[in-house]
């Protein structure tokens, strides 16, 4: 019976064609799982301005450094306020690691306003934040004052130099 055979011949190619299809798109479903949209994220392609570093970076950061440790004088006596445990030395240590990127995101990503003290100022940031990191992970409470002390002033003098509001 040569037309059944050679439907049945239709059959199975037809099966091994939708096979392969079946196959062709599990491949490509799983080359797009093992390389996924992951867009390189490059300082060429910044997404944050200055502005929003600032309000949603520095700002939080540097005011968990300069709250971590203190004195302060009630009524009820004097209080002292520093971090009590590793969990909370490490969340100050993370708070001034974060704050040390501002200050390389801000001569990155055609954020430098100059080459000279935007770069200088952005870097003095880093350095006082990274002074605070070393703090923290010592479980130093001076060296964290010291170090707060430090990273106020590089706020100051950058806003004095070249914040227009
Ligand atoms: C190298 C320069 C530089 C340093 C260092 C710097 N800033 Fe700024 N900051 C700016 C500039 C410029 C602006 C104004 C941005 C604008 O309005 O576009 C600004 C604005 C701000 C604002 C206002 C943001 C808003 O939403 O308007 C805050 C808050 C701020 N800075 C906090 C800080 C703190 C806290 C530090 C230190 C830990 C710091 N900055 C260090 C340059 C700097």
């Amino acid at each position: 019976m040569p037309v059944m055979r050679s439907l049945s011949l239709l059959g199975v190619s037809a099966a091994l064609f939708i096979f392969g299809i079946g196959f062709i798109v599990v491949g490509a479903r799983g080359r797009t799982a093992a390389s996924a949209p992951v867009a390189p994220v490059t300082a060429e392609a910044p997404v944050a301005t200055v502005k929003q570093l600032m309000a949603a970076v520095a700002m939080p950061t540097s005011e968990a450094i300069f709250n971590s440790v203190q004195t302060s004088v009630t009524d009820k006596g004097v209080e002292e306020i520093f971090p009590k445990d590793d969990q909370e030395w490490a969340a100050l240590g993370a708070s001034a690691a974060a704050l040390a990127e501002v200050g390389n995101l801000m001569v990155t990503g055609g954020r430098a306003v100059d080459t000279g003290d935007w770069v200088k100022m952005s870097q003095a940031m880093t350095a006082a934040a990274k002074e605070t990191v070393d703090a923290a992970v010592a479980h130093d409470k001076e060296a964290v004052l010291r170090a707060g002390d430090k990273v106020n002033q590089t706020c100051d003098a950058c806003h004095a130099r070249y914040r227009r509001e």
